[in-house]
C-alpha cells in the first residue's frame, strides 16, 4: 500500500481512503469485552509522553527503512486509547512518585509521596499515621492472584514503590538514605519494606541490587564496595531467600542473564532479580550476554510464566524504567531507543496472554518537555535537522527536529552550526531552550491504550488515579466487585453486531482499492 523509492512516496488518494475505510471497519466492528479480567498488566512508560511516543514510532519506522510517520506502535492500535491528567495534589507538573501512586492506588496524593495520601507531607514521617493506602497490588493479592514488577529503574525507585512502600520521601530508597535525612519518627527505607512487607510478591525483576547489600559486602559484578549505599542493618537478599526457605516456598535469586535463562517458570514461584548495582542498562548499552541482563520484554516474558500457573490469575507491573531518564539527560535518540524497547516488552505480554481474559493497560506516569519541532519534510530522519529552507531561521543555524523546553543542552545563544552526521549520533545533547541541570517533566495530559476486558471503560480524559479503578473493577479486586458476583451467575453479556453495520461493513469490504502502480 505504501512504497518508498529514494525520496518519492507513494500514497494515492486510494491509499488514504482505503486506510481509512479499514480503519473504520475495525471501530463499528468493535465490541465491549465484558469478561472478567483474570490477569492485569500494567505497563508504565515513564516519561513517555505523546510526543515521544510520535517520535518514536517514525523513528521505528525509518530503522525499517520507511519514511516513519507513517508507522504505528503496537499498543497504538489498542482499541480503547483516552488521556490521563497527570497533576498531583501540590504540583501542576508532577513526579513519578505522586502518579505512579495515583495509578496503582487510585488516590491523588503529594509529588515526592509513595504509597500514601495527600495527608502526608514530604520527609514527615509523623504525617504517616493514618495516610497509608493500599495498590491494586495489595488488593490483587487480598484475591489470591499471583503478583510481580518489572522495570529497568531500581525496584526500590519511585514507580515500582507505588506499588508497595509507604513512605513520605521516594529517596529514601536505602536505609543510609534514610539515616542521613535524621527524620523524626519511624520512618523504614523502601528496600526494607519490600522485602520484610510484600514477601507475597512473586515476580521481582530489576536494578537496585545495593539496597539490599549490607556495606560490607561487594557487588557481585562489578566488586565494588557498597559503603555509600550498603545497610548496616542485614543482608536482605538472605533475608529473601531465609524467607522463602522457611516457608518451603520453590524461589529463586538471581542477578545475570544466564542465571535468569535458567530459571524454570513451571518450578519457580518466586523471583527476585537483581541485575545491576543501580537502573538496568539503557537497552543501548545492555550487555546481552550470560554475565549481562535480560532485556524488559525477557523480563516480561519470563513474569507472564511464573504467574499464569496461579488460576486464580495475577497482577503484573512493567516500567520502562529509562525513558524518563534518558530525557532527563536531553539524550533523545536513547529515550526512543528505550521506547520501543518497552514496546517489544507490551508485545511480550501480548504474545504471552488472551485478549479474552487479560486486561492490558499502557500508560504514563507524566511528559516531558520533548518537542517535534518546524516543518521537516515527510520522511526527514527524525535525529537530524529541519531543512533549513522550511525552518523560518534568523541565523542560518539549524535545529533539530527533536528539540527540549529546558535541559543541559542549553548553549547560551552560541549555537553550533549542526548537521544531522552530528545530531543523529549516539549521546547528541538536544538544545533546550532555558538552562537547567537537568530536562524537567511536561505537564500535559498523558495517553492511555487499553485491550482486554473493560478496557471501554477507559474512554475519555481522565483523572489519573481513575486507572486504578478501572483495573480493580474489570479484575474484581479491591473494593468495588459486587458486580463480580452478580455476573459469575449470569454469565457476561455479549453485544452483537447490528445489522446496519452488517450491510456497511459489507458496502466498506468491497470499495475498489487504488493502487499506486
Ligand atoms: C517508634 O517505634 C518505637 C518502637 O516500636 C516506639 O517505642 C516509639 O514510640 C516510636 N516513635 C514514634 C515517634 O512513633
Ligand atoms: C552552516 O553550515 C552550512 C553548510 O553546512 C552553511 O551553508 C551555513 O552558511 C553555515 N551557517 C553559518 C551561520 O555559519
Ligand atoms: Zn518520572
Amino acid at each position: 500500500m505504501f512504497t518508498v523509492l529514494g525520496s518519492v512516496i507513494c500514497e494515492s488518494p486510494g491509499h488514504w481512503r482505503k486506510t481509512a475505510k479499514d480503519d473504520l471497519k475495525a471501530a463499528l466492528n468493535s465490541k465491549h469485552n465484558t469478561n472478567k479480567a483474570e490477569n492485569v498488566i500494567l505497563f508504565i512508560g515513564d516519561g513517555m509522553g505523546i510526543s515521544t511516543l510520535t517520535a518514536a514510532r517514525i523513528y521505528k519506522g525509518q530503522l525499517r527503512g520507511k519514511t516513519g510517520e507513517e508507522s504505528f506502535l503496537n499498543f497504538e492500535k489498542f482499541p480503547s486509547i483516552a488521556l490521563s491528567k497527570t497533576y498531583t495534589v501540590d504540583r501542576q507538573t508532577p513526579d513519578s512518585a505522586g502518579t505512579a501512586t495515583a495509578i496503582m492506588s487510585g488516590v491523588k496524593t503529594n509529588s515526592r509521596v509513595v504509597g500514601l495520601d495527600e495527608s502526608a507531607k514530604m520527609k514527615d514521617c509523623m504525617s504517616m499515621e493514618g495516610a497509608k493506602i493500599e495498590s491494586i497490588l495489595d488488593w490483587s493479592h487480598a484475591e489470591g492472584k499471583s503478583t510481580g514488577l518489572v522495570t529497568t529503574a531500581r525496584l526500590t525507585h519511585a514507580t515500582p514503590a507505588a506499588a508497595y512502600a509507604h513512605t513520605p520521601y521516594r529517596y529514601w530508597e536505602g536505609q543510609q538514605e534514610l539515616i542521613n535525612s535524621s527524620p523524626v519518627g519511624n520512618c523504614t527505607d523502601v528496600a526494607y519494606q519490600l522485602i520484610r512487607e510484600n514477601s507475597f510478591v512473586n515476580v521481582l525483576f530489576g536494578g537496585g541490587r545495593r539496597y539490599f547489600q549490607t556495606v560490607n559486602q561487594l557487588d557481585p559484578e562489578t566488586q565494588e564496595s557498597n559503603e555509600k549505599y550498603g545497610r548496616v542493618d542485614m543482608d536482605l537478599i538472605k533475608e529473601w531467600q531465609d524467607e522463602k526457605i522457611r516457608h518451603k516456598k520453590n524461589h529463586a535469586y538471581v542477578w545475570n542473564k544466564l542465571q535468569f535463562e535458567n530459571i524454570r517458570p513451571d518450578r519457580t514461584d518466586y523471583v527476585l532479580g537483581l541485575f545491576e548495582p543501580n537502573h538496568m542498562q539503557y537497552e543501548h548499552d545492555r550487555n546481552s550476554g550470560a554475565d549481562g541482563e535480560p532485556s524488559l520484554a525477557e523480563m516480561t516474558t519470563k513474569a507472564i510464566q511464573i504467574l499464569k500457573k496461579n488460576k486464580k490469575g495475577f497482577f503484573l507491573m512493567v516500567e520502562g524504567g529509562r525513558i524518563d531518564h534518558a530525557h532527563h539527560k536531553s539524550v533523545a535518540k536513547s529515550a526512543l531507543e528505550e521506547t520501543l524497547a518497552f514496546e517489544e516488552a507490551v508485545q511480550a505480554a501480548i504474545d504471552g496472554t488472551e485478549e479474552k481474559d487479560t486486561l492490558i493497560v499502557v500508560t504514563a506516569d507524566h511528559s516531558h518537555v520533548f518537542n517535534i519541532a518546524g516543518y521537516p519534510k515527510r520522511g526527514n530522519n527524525i535525529l537530524g535537522i529541519v531543512d533549513p529552507e522550511t525552518a523560518n531561521l534568523v541565523d542560518e543555524k539549524p535545529f533539530t527536529t527533536l528539540l527540549y523546553g529546558n535541559g543541559r543542552g542549553y548553549d547560551h545563544g552560541n549555537r553550533a552550526n549542526l548537521t544531522t552526521e552530528i545530531t543523529a549520533q549516539d549521546g547528541y545533547v538536544q538544545v533546550s531552550a532555558a538552562p537547567t541541570t537537568k530536562e524537567s517533566h511536561g505537564g500535559e495530559d498523558v495517553g492511555i491504550y487499553a485491550r482486554g476486558p473493560m478496557s471501554h471503560l477507559l474512554h475519555g480524559v481522565h483523572e489519573q488515579n481513575y486507572i486504578a479503578h478501572v483495573m480493580a473493577f474489570a479484575s474484581c479486586v479491591g473494593d468495588n466487585k459486587d458486580h463480580c458476583r452478580q455476573r459469575d451467575s449470569t454469565g457476561a453479556a455479549s453485544p452483537t453486531s447490528t445489522p446496519s453495520h452488517f450491510l456497511l461493513n459489507l458496502f466498506l469490504s468491497v470499495v475498489f482499492m487504488f493502487r499506486c502502480f
